[in-house]
Formats: structure tokens, sequence, C-alpha cells
């Protein structure tokens, strides 16, 4: 046989040669495999490559001729047979189903994890009888597991995570009696936990979240005694927790978190006493949490947040100082809560909001020394807010709102100067804003609303330049709005109302460009609203209740207002209906006379007021930077570390926090929902944009696994129009993603900026909408399982030197959301939020497409569209059409005849994409196929005329 072999493999002839050999493999097994002959694996491998498409044969080019042993990836035994093939992170993208697996008898490892693998899982695979490693992790296999799975006795560690396999778990897994780890999270598997995984001797490890699986926890899990991880959340299982689960006494991470399990937690689970993380967040249970549930002293998560858990916190958290983070919110808890716990030197996040705790607010919370968040919303805590609070120096979210808090807000909170989201609103809260509110530079959520809080709003308000929004309302502050206010760049929502202001409307308020909601209403205020002109992002106004006169202005959100948010006024006048119109005589002298104040007060205010951020920022600067210096050289050696990198490592997040000097305001580009932008140029000359996020903390990330998984993921793409991300790290101090660096920034900017909105002619934004669709066509179905962005906006967009749209941000909206364990609460930003995320909780692709179709109209029409469901009201007829033409840019001149032609189009697909019903939106698929077609589009030549005014 070997000589036949011999010739057989000289032989120039492939195909005749490829025909024997099929031939020869037809014999019984035991022949081949005593022969192991390199020459058959050789082949049975090239036979796969060739199946694969043209990229993924470049990665293997140094698979030819007859010796695998030295390939890429693969590894020989000592008799030369192939014995592992390792091809993680290789590009291959084809299926399985031509490899031979047969042919391949000796694989103890195959790990072909990261690729883009697709089809399904052969059933063929049993034939790798001697395998101990499976791990097709990351690809996009679909279809079910095949049964066979199970012939693989000898398999140690078995992982199938993040495909899109559906179907059941194979029964007879019982029959892998080797195994140690069972990891098939991140798929779409249903059907029951086969109890029989309970009689695995040796298993460690089970990850099956992210599935649909449901039915009860199989009670024979209990014999699992080398079981330290067990993960089932985000499935839909019911039944209680069988009480069988207290025998895996080397449990040390167990998660149920957001299936739908129901009854008490058993007593029983006091007996894992190694348990470092319990999850049972996101169910239905009832009763008592276990009162010894850190008796061990290892609990370092606990979670049991939006349950219906009744009683006390338990009495041994009291005391539990290995806990880290602890989530009892959305329960019926009861019990004073005011010197429960012991000072816990390493809580980090502690949520007991919507419970019934009463009690006052321990001075002892200011001994907290590595509490970031402390959030006790919606309880009867009374009392007052104790100024010892502000020594909890590390705190970022303070969250007491709606309890019965009383007394004045200390100024010692103002020492908090890490807090970026200070929530007090609806207590009993009286006194002055201390005017130290100014050194709280990191805030972007101010909370205040509902309290008695007097005297006037503090100008140093103006000094919280990240502020995002800022909530007064329903208060008895008095006085006028202090023109600091329109300092505030990033606001985007501005709630005074309900208070005793009076004066007119400071006219730097215009600066606030980005403002989308303003609410004035129920004070005393008066004059002209000419200070709104030029906020073009407002989408939502409510200035009813006040003294106000004269026209409204001309932008979007007074063309669609209703007359409830304008009412109750001294003399408005408009084009609104229920309001007067405006005297005719001379319409524009209004106007006149308000341009000029404004051209005479705002350069001067300007000069002012940057003279004094000069001073200002000169001293604080050098003040900060010597301080920064010296305190994170020494954090930064003895840093905890988490990255992902497609290149660099621990190198690179040193590089990057160099490069930007400790994220110095130098360098800073931009700040958005997730945190600010800087631009960092790195030693190699390379430029990065880094995006340093407000709260992703180690702690965050429990399901470590499928995080780093979805991260890596998305590192790995690579579509023209989609921003690069480079990778992502998180530490102690910093979280922040690095990514790729484009010249012209983001789309709201662009359009909002006269100069460069006139550059940015028809022909470009044609390709811009084009490049957008294209993005989320690939993300939405060329990626399995697909990619939802969330939060598609003209923030989101970024434009190169040439113009090419690239979408920021993919996927990393659900992972980065504030609160992960909660994403789908996140709704999108204001103005492009599909309207079902009001009243569901569903996020999926149809919400993309919704906020791709106000995208699409604000690239066309200059700015955002305002109120879209009026707009799509009857949009079918071309005489609507033409009123839409009538909105487009007026900084450009007229498109050409041909390219109205394509904007039409481009507004009738935007239309369709901005249908109510999710279901009757059309597909990104169906999208980028219309766009396609738009410009050969026919279109008689009198409709045309028409169309071009
Ligand atoms: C597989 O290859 C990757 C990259 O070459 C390497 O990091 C990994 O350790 C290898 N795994 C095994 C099991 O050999
Ligand atoms: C392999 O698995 C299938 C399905 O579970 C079973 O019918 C078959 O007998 C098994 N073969 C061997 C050799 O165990
Ligand atoms: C708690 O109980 C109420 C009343 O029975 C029920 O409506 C609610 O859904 C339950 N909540 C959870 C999270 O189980
Ligand atoms: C807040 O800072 C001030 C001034 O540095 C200091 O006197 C005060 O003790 C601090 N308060 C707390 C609670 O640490
Ligand atoms: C008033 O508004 C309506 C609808 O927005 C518009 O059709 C009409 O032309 C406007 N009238 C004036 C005088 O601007």
């Amino acid at each position: 046989m070997v000589i036949i072999f011999r010739t057989l493999v000289s032989m120039k002839f492939q195909p005749l040669w490829l025909l024997l050999l099929m031939i020869f493999c037809a014999f019984p097994r035991h022949d081949a495999a005593n022969s192991s002959d390199v020459a058959s694996e050789a082949n049975a491998l090239l036979k796969w490559k060739a199946s694969l498409d043209n990229n993924s044969q470049a990665s293997l080019s140094s698979w030819n001729g007859n010796n695998p042993c030295n390939w890429l990836g693969i590894a020989c035994d000592e008799s030369n047979s192939v014995s592992n093939i390792n091809l993680t992170r290789v590009g291959l993208r084809g299926t399985l189903q031509s490899f031979n697996f047969s042919l391949l008898p000796n694989i103890l490892i195959l790990n072909m994890s990261y690729n883009s693998l697709s089809g399904s899982i052969p059933s063929q695979i049993e034939e790798l009888s001697n395998l101990n490693t499976l791990d097709l992790s990351t690809n996009k296999l679909f279809g079910s597991i095949p049964n066979t799975i199970s012939n693989l006795t000898k398999l140690k560690y078995l992982n199938l995570s993040v495909n899109g396999l559906s179907g059941p778990i194979p029964t007879d897994v019982g029959k892998l009696q080797s195994l140690l780890t069972f990891d098939i999270f991140t798929n779409n598997l249903s059907g029951p936990i086969p109890p029989s995984l309970g009689t695995l001797p040796l298993l460690e490890s089970i990850h099956l979240f992210e599935n649909k699986l449901s039915g009860p926890i199989p009670a024979s899990l209990g014999n699992l005694s080398r079981l330290t991880m067990l993960s089932l959340s985000s499935n839909q299982l019911t039944g209680s927790i069988p009480p069988h689960i207290g025998n895996l006494s080397n449990a040390k991470v167990i998660c149920f978190i957001g299936n739908e399990l129901s009854g008490e937690i058993p007593i029983e689970i006091e007996k894992l006493t190694g348990l470092e993380c319990l999850q049972l967040a996101d169910n239905n249970f009832i009763g008592q949490i276990p009162q010894n549930i850190c008796l061990g002293g290892n609990m370092k998560y606990f979670t049991a947040g939006n349950n219906n858990f009744t009683g006390p916190i338990p009495e041994s958290l009291k005391n539990c100082y290995s806990l880290k983070r602890l989530r009892l919110q959305q329960n019926l808890l009861t019990g004073d809560i005011t010197n429960f716990f012991d000072v816990l030197p390493n809580l980090n996040y502690i949520d007991l909001s919507e419970n019934n705790f009463h009690g006052n607010l321990s001075p002892r919370w200011g001994k907290f020394r590595s509490l970031t968040s402390l959030m006790i919303a919606n309880n009867k805590l009374s009392g007052v807010i104790p100024p010892e609070l502000g020594g909890a120096a590390k705190l970022q979210v303070l969250d007491l709102s709606s309890n019965h808090l009383t007394g004045s807000i200390p100024q010692d909170l103002c020492n908090l100067t890490l807090l970026f989201d200070l929530s007090l609103s609806n207590n009993n809260l009286s006194g002055n804003v201390p005017m130290e509110i100014e050194s709280l530079h990191e805030l972007k959520f101010l909370e205040l609303g509902s309290n008695y809080l007097t005297g006037l709003i503090q100008k140093e308000l103006g000094n919280l330049h990240n502020l995002l929004s800022m909530n007064l309302r329903q208060n008895k502050f008095e006085g006028s709005i202090p023109f600091e206010l329109g300092n505030l760049q990033y606001l985007s929502s501005l709630d005074l109302s309900g208070n005793m202001l009076s004066g007119t409307l400071p006219p730097t308020l215009g600066g606030i460009k980005g403002l989308e909601t303003l609410n004035l209403s129920h004070n005393s205020l008066s004059g002209g609203l000419s200070s709104l002109d030029d906020m073009i992002s407002l989408t939502s106004i409510d200035i009813s209740y006040n003294q106000f006169e004269g026209p409204v202005p001309d932008n979007q959100v007074f063309h669609n207002v209703k007359i409830e948010a304008l009412r109750n006024n001294k003399g408005l006048c408009g084009n609104v209906t229920g309001l007067e119109p405006c005297p005719s005589e001379n319409p524009n002298d209004h106007n006149h006379t308000t341009r000029k104040v404004l051209i005479t007060v705002l350069p001067l205010t300007l000069a002012i007021l940057m003279v004094a951020l000069f001073v200002l920022g000169v001293s604080y600067h050098s003040r900060r930077t010597s301080r920064k210096e010296t305190d994170q050289v020494t954090s930064l050696r003895s840093a905890s570390i988490f990255p992902i990198w497609s290149f660099g490592g621990k190198v690179m997040f040193e590089n990057i926090v160099e490069a930007t000097e400790y994220f110095d305001d130098k360098y800073l580009i931009g700040v958005g929902g997730q945190g600010a932008v800087y631009k960092a140029i790195l030693a190699t000359g390379q430029v990065v944009a880094v995006k340093k996020l407000h709260s992703v903390s180690n702690e965050e990330m429990i399901n470590h696994k499928a995080f780093t998984s979805e991260i890596q993921a998305l590192t790995e793409i690579k579509h023209r129009n989609i921003v690069k991300l480079y990778g992502f790290c998180s530490h102690s101090q910093y979280s922040f993603l690095v990514c790729e660096f484009l010249e012209r920034g983001d789309l709201k900017k662009i359009l909002k900026d006269d100069d460069q909105a006139a550059a940015f002619d028809w022909n470009k934004r044609v390709h811009v909408v084009k490049d957008v669709a294209n993005a989320l066509c690939y993300m939405h179905h060329d990626c399995t399982p697909p990619i939802v962005h969330r939060d598609i906006s003209s923030k989101n967009v970024l434009l190169d030197s040439e113009y090419v749209a690239h979408v920021s941000d993919f996927g990393t909206a659900k992972l980065l959301d504030y609160n992960s364990s909660n994403w789908t609460s996140f709704a999108g930003t204001f103005g492009y939020a599909a309207p079902e995320l009001a009243y569901t909780m569903e996020v999926n692709e149809k919400c993309d497409v919704y906020s791709f179709g106000v995208l699409a109209l604000e690239i066309l029409f200059g700015r955002h569209p305002g109120d879209v469901a009026s707009l799509s009201i009857g949009i079918t007829s071309t005489f609507d059409q033409m009123a839409l033409m009538d909105k487009l840019d007026e900084r450009l001149p007229d498109p050409t005849s041909s390219t109205v032609k394509e904007l039409v189009s481009i507004v009738k697909i935007a239309i369709a994409c901005l249908t109510e019903s999710p279901r009757s939106r059309p597909t990104m698929e169906l999208v980028v196929k219309e766009l396609a077609m738009s410009r050969s589009s026919s279109m008689s030549s009198t409709e045309l005329k028409d169309l071009i005014r």
C-alpha cells in the first residue's frame, strides 16, 4: 500500500489521484488509521481549503505540498499524523461541509474559533473519535448541533458559543464523560437543558447564557460536585431553583439573570460558602432572600434586582467585606437601612432603589472608599443628606431621588468631583443650590426637580461644561435665567418649568445649539423669543404659562408645535393654529432689532467670557495636570487591565494615556452620550480617536466572556463604511475604546456649520446616504447574529476627507450602555428613536431602519426633520412629495434634474423607513437595493418639472 501511495503522490494528474483516494477511503476505518497516512491527511485538508473563498485560501498559502506538519495552524504527533488544527482568527470564510473528517482520525484539537465559517456542523464530526478539544466559537454556524457530537467521548473542552445555532441541545450529552467545560452561549438554542448534563463527573463549567432554552433547571445538575461556574442567564427557563443546587460545593459563580424562574430561593444555597457571584436578577422570585448568603465571606457580586423579594436585606451582607457589587433594586424589600451596613471597603456599586426601605442616610456612606455608584431612589428615606457623604471620593453616580429627604444640599457634596450623575429630584430639599457646585466638572446629569429649592439659579451652573441634562423643575427658584447657561454647549435637555423665574430670555441661550428639549413653562418669563431662533436641534418645547410676547421663531420645532405648549402667554403671534397671525405691516422689524441687540451684545459677552475662561483655564489647568500626573503614574503601574486589542496590548494602553496626557482637554474633540472623545497621535504617527467611557467598570462585566467576545467580534469587522474599532481597554480609572480617526468629524457638526454644509453638495449627500445604508445592511444581514446599532443619528456618522461616511459606535451602544444589565431601557437619541421604543423594550434591526429614515431626511434637509409622524401622513401623492422637495437644504443650489430623481427616491425610501409599524418598514437590504436603482428610476419630464419648483 505504501508503494501505491508513493507513486500516487508523485503523480501530477490530480483528479485521477483524488478519485483513487476516495475509493481507497471506503475501506474499513482501522486500515486507514493504521496507515495514518500523511498524504491522505494533506489531501483532505487541501480539498477543504479549495472549498473556502479566495481570501481564506490566500491566508492558507502555506498549505501546499504533501507534508501538512509545517502548514499554518497544523501540528503533528510523533508518527507525523495531524494531531492539532488551530486556525483561530485566520479570517476563514466557507463551510465545514467538504471537510473529510474520516481522513483525519488522529486529531486531538480542532480550534477554528473567530472566523466566518457558516453552514451547519456536519454530523460526520463524530469521526474525530480522539478529539479532546472542539472550539468552533464565534463563527456564523447555523442549523442544529448534530446528535453525533455525543459520540466524541474523549472530549474535554467543547465550545460552540457565539454562532447562530438553533434547535435543542442533544439529549445524549451525558455520553461525554470526559467533559470539563461546556460552552454554547450566545446562540438560538431552544428546548430544555438535558438532565443528562448532570451525569458528567468531571464538569467544571457550564455556559448556556443567551439562548432560548426553556423548561426547568434539572435537579441532576446538583450532582456536579466539581462545577465552579454555572451560567444560565438570558434564557426562558421556568420553575423554581432545585434545592439540589446546594450540593454544588465547589461553585463560585452562579448566574440565573433574565429568565422566568419563580418561587422562593432554596435555603440550601446558603451551603455554597465559596460562592463569589450569585445573580438572581430579572426573574419572578418571591419570599425572603436567604439570610446567610455571604456566610463564607467570599461573595463579591450579588444581584437580585427586579423580582418580588420581601423582607429585609440578608443579615450576612451587613459585614460582607468581600462585597463589590450589590443590586437589590425593584423588589418589595423593607427595613430600616440607617446603619445597616458596616463600612464595606470593597463595595463599588450598590443599588437599593425602588423598595420600601426607611430610615436615614447614614453618615457612614462617606467612608465607603471604593464606592462609585450609590442608588437608593424611590424608597422612604427621611432626614437630611449628611455632609459626610462628600467623603466618598470615588462616587460617580448618586441617586437619592423620590424619597422624603429634607434640609439643604450640603456644600460638601461638591467635593465629589468625579460625579457625573446627581439625582436628588422629588424630595423635600430646601435652601439654595451651593455655589460650589461648579466644581463638579464631570457632571452630565443634574436632576434637582420637585423640591423646595429657593434663590437664584446659580450662574456657576454655567461652568458645568459637560452637562447633558439639567432639570430644576418644580422648585421655588426666582430671578432671571443667567446668561452663563448659554455656555452649556453639550446640553440637550433643559427643564426650568414650574418656578418663579422672571425677566427676559438671555440672548446667549441660542448658544446651546444642540438643545433638543426645552421646558420653561409655568414661570413669569417675559419678552420675545428671538433667542430661540438658532436652536435648530429643538424637537420639543413648552413655554406655556409665562408672559412671552411677539412672533414665535421660524424654526422647525415651532412649525409643528401644538398650541398647548404656547398658551397662556401675553401676546405670541405667528403661523400656529390657535395663535393670531403676526401683524403683517413690517414683519421683519422685530427681527431686525433683536439682531442688532445680538450683534452688539454677543461679541462683548463673548469677549468677557473668553478672557474669564482663559484666566480660569490657565490656573486650573496648571493645578490639575501636576496633581493628575503624580497620581496616575503610580496607579498605572498597579493597574488591573482588561484589554482587547487587535494590536498592541498593555503597551498600547500606556501609549494612549501618554498620547492624550492623561486625557487632557486639549486633545478633546467631542462629547457624546457614551463619553468624551480625544484625538491621540501615537508614537508611531498613527492617529486614532479615543473614546473615554463614563461607566464601564470591571465589575460591570460579569458576563466577561460574552463581553470580551462581543468586543472582539467588533474589532474584527472590516467595512468601508464602518469606523474601525481597534480595541477596548478597561482599567480602574479609565475605560476607553480606540477607533479610527476621521478628518471631517460628525455629520451633525457639518450640517450645523453653514460653510461646511455648503461644501457638502447634493452628490456627496446622496453618497453619504448610500454609505450609511451599506453599513447598516452589512451589520444587519452579513453578520450572524445581526448587529443592531441602536443609536443611529447624525452624531454617529463620521466623514473622512473624501466625504465617505463611516458609521461609528456599531454594537457598542448595547455593550456600553450605562447600567449594562438593564440595557433594554436604552432608547437611542431623542428624535431618532423608533416610536415602538416608547412602549416595548424590543430593540431590533427595524429600530435602526427608522433612525436611518430620520437621518436620510436630515441629510437632505440640512437639519433634523422634526416631527416625522406628521410628515409621513398620506405621503404617497406627488403633491406631498413636492412639499417635501420644498424642505431641501436651502444652503445648496437647486439640484440638477438627474439629481432630483435620486433625491425623490431617497425621500420616498426614507418615508417608508418611518412607517410606524416596525414590520412594515423595509429591511436595509431592500433599502440598499432601492437606493441603487434610484439613479435609473424613470420619471416623466412633466413630473420632473413639477418637482424642480
Ligand atoms: C492557537 O493559535 C493562536 C494564535 O496563533 C494561539 O494564540 C493559541 O494559543 C493557539 N491555541 C492552541 C490551543 O494551540
Ligand atoms: C453516534 O451517535 C448516534 C446518534 O446519537 C448514534 O445513533 C450512533 O450509534 C453513534 N455511533 C457510535 C459509534 O457510537
Ligand atoms: C411582582 O408581583 C406583581 C403582583 O403579583 C406582578 O404583577 C409583577 O409582575 C411581579 N414582578 C416580578 C418582577 O416578578
Ligand atoms: C470637603 O472639602 C472641604 C475643603 O477641602 C473640606 O474642608 C471638607 O472636610 C470636605 N468634606 C468632606 C466630607 O470630606
Ligand atoms: C402656515 O403654515 C402652513 C402649514 O405649515 C403653511 O402651509 C402656510 O403656507 C403657512 N402660512 C404662512 C403665511 O406662512
